[in-house]
């Protein structure tokens, strides 16, 4: 089997390309990413020599370029991941998401119906839903509410992976998933930041009264639960991943400075986000049901583990935050594969 990955280098698609080569070793893994800043060929350093592993350079927009790449491998299926990811960026700049959320995904999904793909996965998210008072929990059936940018770019290449379900018949099966952390997360969410600005004593910026609630999955756990939907889950389903570990963003961040030993004065309160969510909270039942998938991370272990990551890993995170690097780095890679042949 042929899996094309989209996002390969990413913080989840780096976590789930590594998944696939342990758990399904026969499968060949073709990674296309177009290494944006937060993507990394270095996330995948320990599968520089796997042959089951190839890296194509490219974006998902380019029309050409990604139905050259499903011919050339006869791809099989495909676990959409690439994307723009970051609320904050989307209210900065909402272009690029527009252009690579939804005009990426539907040349993704249109060159899939060409090459004959048996399954689309479309990696969807809970921001789908938009935002929670205080009680319940999204099922599969909410109403898609998004509130910023990026969510509301999500929302449409959902929606789109299902219209082309519904009209063109592609097998699609879409999941919408809570916040995930875990090893090689950029640098410029809620977890990974906070590591790194208490390692160098700068301030931690909490947004509003830091009581907006987050449902944390450990992105093995959601990884896990990508390639069951993408075994069993039906086609023209969505399913719903979440860990049940709902925790105010205040709670984390003092955990995160308890655990790297530093003070509660480097917390700053700044100004709110735009159009914050309040609170999200994902009820995973019918994955659960169908597929029998469970988490194997608890929040408080999930979350020690990665803050010791980010600590003994400190030369990752300072080489994915200069670009320098990561082009210098880009050429030496590619030079040795060209090299392998
Ligand atoms: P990420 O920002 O870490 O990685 C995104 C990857 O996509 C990068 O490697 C980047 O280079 C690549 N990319 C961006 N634009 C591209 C383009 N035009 N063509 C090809 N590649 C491109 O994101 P992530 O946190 O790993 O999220 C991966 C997916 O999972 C996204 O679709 C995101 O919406 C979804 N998701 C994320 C979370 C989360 O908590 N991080 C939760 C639910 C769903
Ligand atoms: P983030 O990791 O950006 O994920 P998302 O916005 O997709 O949920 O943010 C998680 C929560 O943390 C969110 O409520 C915003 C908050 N936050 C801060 O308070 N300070 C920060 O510097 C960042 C990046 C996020």
């Amino acid at each position: 089997m042929n899996i094309l990955v989209t996002g390969g280098c990413g913080f989840i698609g780096s976590n789930l390309v590594r998944l696939l080569r342990r758990e399904r070793p026969e499968w060949k893994v073709v990674n296309l990413d177009a290494l944006t800043y937060a993507g990394n060929l270095e996330n995948l350093i320990d599968l520089e020599a796997d042959r089951g592993h190839v890296f194509v350079r490219g974006d998902i927009c380019d029309r050409e370029f990604v139905g050259k790449v499903m011919r050339e491998h006869a791809i099989d299926a495909v676990m959409h991941l690439a994307a723009e990811s970051h609320v904050d960026r989307s209210i900065l700049g909402p272009e690029v998401f527009v252009q690579t959320n939804v005009l990426g995904t539907q040349r993704l999904l249109e060159a899939s119906r060409q090459q004959g793909v048996k399954r689309f996965l479309m990696v969807s998210t809970d921001e789908v839903y938009g935002s929670l008072g205080p009680t319940g929990a999204f099922t599969e059936t909410s109403p898609l509410q998004p509130s910023s940018p990026y969510s509301a770019s999500k929302t449409s290449s959902d929606l789109l992976a299902l219209a082309w379900h519904h009209t063109f018949g592609l097998d699609v099966v879409v999941t919408r998933c809570s916040n995930n952390y875990g090893r090689y997360q950029f640098p410029e969410k809620l977890i990974p930041l906070m590591v790194v600005n208490a390692l160098h004593d700068k301030p931690l910026p909490v947004y509003g009264d830091g009581a907006n609630v987050r449902d944390w999955l450990h992105v093995e756990d959601h990884c896990r639960a990508l390639l069951l939907a993408l075994e069993k889950g039906r086609a023209g389903e969505v399913y719903n991943i979440g860990g049940g570990a709902e925790r105010k963003n205040i709670e984390i961040v003092k955990a995160i400075l308890a655990l790297v030993g530093k003070p509660e004065s480097l917390i700053r309160y700044v100004k709110d986000r735009p159009g914050h969510d309040r609170r999200y909270a994902i009820d995973p039942s019918k994955i659960k049901a169908e597929l029998g998938w469970t988490p194997a991370h608890t929040f408080e272990q999930g979350l020690a583990e990665t803050v010791r990551w980010y600590v003994d890993n400190q030369d990752w995170w300072k080489r994915v935050m200069s670009g320098a690097y990561r082009d210098y780095f880009d050429t030496q890679y590619r030079a040795r594969l060209q090299a392998e042949g």
